[in-house]
């Protein structure tokens, strides 16, 4: 708990408050979808509550579905309402009614296939009179909350139906496009490519929910905003970095999904290499987008693809996960009984730059894990021990700076102390910051500071086309390899444990390291 006075009214004191967006309207396709009604909306309440989306704003959902403006409403109402008290990423207790009520009456329901031009033409007809009712300037945000393969389609018909046209600057027309971005390299440079046709640069926002994180953006502050971390922060001092990605949850009702992606696909080059960029990039020269941007793809563009010796694969069998025993994947709805697909994998990396030259990065992640957990762990080299000569201290432990990213959010540093008494023995012990212990909890579903950045056109937290490919070319010879030899061993590792033994020697492989006990802290 904070206890140094001075420190503590600091972080008491109210942030200052950001300004509303700018007006516009918001359109998202895949209205009725499970993503706009987990996390997008009860995002746009979060900011609605917070004073965040501008008054003059409008709401349109676009999807196929049989459903009209007052259906929809009462929707998204009774999901609201099954919030309350439940256990989603949207945790309240109750819902501010007033607040409620502004967003739905600008709700307007589109119903209409993604690939007719009539379903466009009538989108036109309502933004335009958003405009004004809602003045909303003829700014529009889209957003492409929809499966992947409509990503490129629906982009082309925005784009030839007039849509994306910003009249040389007198509204702006801006695109979220979710993940997965691509399948592979090729599929993602191609629609990339695509997408370039048809949309500038700087209207296109490719998100990664990973970076609404609060803990994943503090990552930065904490590095360049501390004097002390930057001199050590280097291959002089880091023996190596662990990144850790710890789900409990299995595929769900996704196995149709997750057998044409696996772990790799659905969480490293995205995800896993967010988290690692944000630890290995270079001080940027200022909070500018593209600035913030181009290091960390120099992190990305410095990291040679992974060979396969530098992989495992893993898949959960049967087993018992947070005391609720659960099936093995392949008995998970949707997947073959005799799948390949991987649900773990880790992976070792190198990142050829002068200060990280011989540092290896390990990354893991797996689905049916001990424990719901994400941190970056740094460890640095061991202190000489020859100070320590004729006393009794055999060894010294290593120093940690642990980096949680959820479920717990905070910072903590392991080092040594001398334990009390006559003799000299140490003890390694944990300095702790949590974060929950400092500020006040915020309702946050991860969407809110990603969908207001794009409404203040602040593409930051953003990935730019070329870190996209980046990601995908370091991951492609492992894709290329697994998708061509099938596994022989799966499952390898048991639902609730901390993957395959594989993994573990992996990382013991290069002079006895090992992997973190997960969710420990230790
Ligand atoms: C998604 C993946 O992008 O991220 C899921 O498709 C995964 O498989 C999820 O479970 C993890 O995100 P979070 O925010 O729950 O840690």
């Amino acid at each position: 708990m904070p206890n140094d006075a001075a420190v503590s009214s600091a972080t008491q004191e109210s942030a200052p408050q950001a300004k509303p967006a700018g007006p516009c309207a918001m359109v998202i396709f895949g209205t009725a979808g499970d993503l706009t009604k987990r996390l997008v909306i009860p995002a746009l309440y979060n900011l609605t509550t917070s004073k965040l989306l501008p008054d003059d704003f409008a709401l349109i959902g676009v999807d196929i579905a049989d459903l009209s403006t007052e259906k929809w409403r009462q929707r998204l109402t009774d999901m609201m309402q099954s919030f309350v008290a439940g256990d989603g990423e949207f945790q309240t207790d109750s819902i501010d009614i007033t607040a409620w009520k502004s967003l739905l009456a600008r709700m307007t329901y589109v119903q209409g296939d993604f690939a007719t031009d009539a379903t466009f033409a009538r989108l036109g007809d309502i933004l335009q009179r958003a405009e004004q009712v809602h003045r909303t300037g003829g700014n529009v945000l889209f957003y492409l909350a929809v499966a992947d393969r409509f990503f490129g389609p629906v982009a082309e018909k925005i784009a030839t139906t007039g849509l994306a046209d910003q009249q040389d600057g007198k509204r702006w027309r801006r695109v979220i496009v979710e993940k997965p971005f691509g399948h592979d390299w090729t599929t993602a440079k191609a629609l990339n490519a695509r997408l370039l046709k048809v949309l500038g640069e700087n209207q296109i926002y490719r998100i990664d929910h990973f970076l609404g994180k609060e803990t994943v953006q503090s990552i930065m502050a904490v590095r360049f905003a501390n004097g002390f971390f930057e001199p050590i922060w280097n291959r002089d001092h880091i023996d190596h970095v662990q990144i850790t990605v710890a789900e409990t949850i299995g595929v769900e009702h996704r196995g149709r999904f997750y057998e044409q992606t696996g772990a790799l696909r659905d969480m490293v080059p995205n995800h896993v290499f967010q988290l690692l960029t944000m630890t290995a990039m270079e001080p940027p020269s200022s909070f500018d987008p593209d600035a913030v941007r181009s290091r960390k793809n120099d992190i990305l563009s410095a990291i040679p693809p992974v060979s396969l010796d530098c992989a495992v694969r893993g898949q959960y069998g049967r087993g018992e996960v947070m005391g609720r025993s659960v099936d093995d994947y392949r008995h998970e709805p949707d997947v073959s009984a005799t799948s390949p697909v991987e649900t773990y994998v880790a992976l070792k990396l190198e990142i050829d730059t002068w200060r990280w030259a011989g540092v290896p990065f390990y990354l893991r992640t797996g689905k049916r894990m001990s424990k719901r957990w994400t941190e970056i762990a740094i460890r640095f080299r061991r202190a000489p021990l020859s100070l320590f000569k004729g006393t009794n201290v055999a060894e010294t432990h290593a120093n940690w700076l642990i980096l949680q990213i959820q479920p717990d959010e905070g910072i903590s540093l392991q080092y040594q102390v001398k334990r009390p008494g006559q003799t000299v023995t140490l003890s390694p012990i944990k300095m702790s910051f949590a974060y929950k212990d400092w500020f006040p909890p915020q309702s946050n579903v991860g969407y809110e500071t990603l969908i207001y950045d794009c409404m203040i056109g602040d593409a930051t937290l953003f990935q730019r086309a070329d870190m996209v490919e980046a990601g995908w070319c370091i991951v492609q010879p492992v894709l290329d390899a697994w998708a061509s030899k099938q596994p022989t061993d799966f499952p390898n590792y048991e639902a609730g444990s901390s993957g395959p033994a594989a993994a573990d020697r992996l990382i013991a492989d290069a002079g006895g390291r090992s992997w973190r006990s997960i969710g420990n802290g230790t």
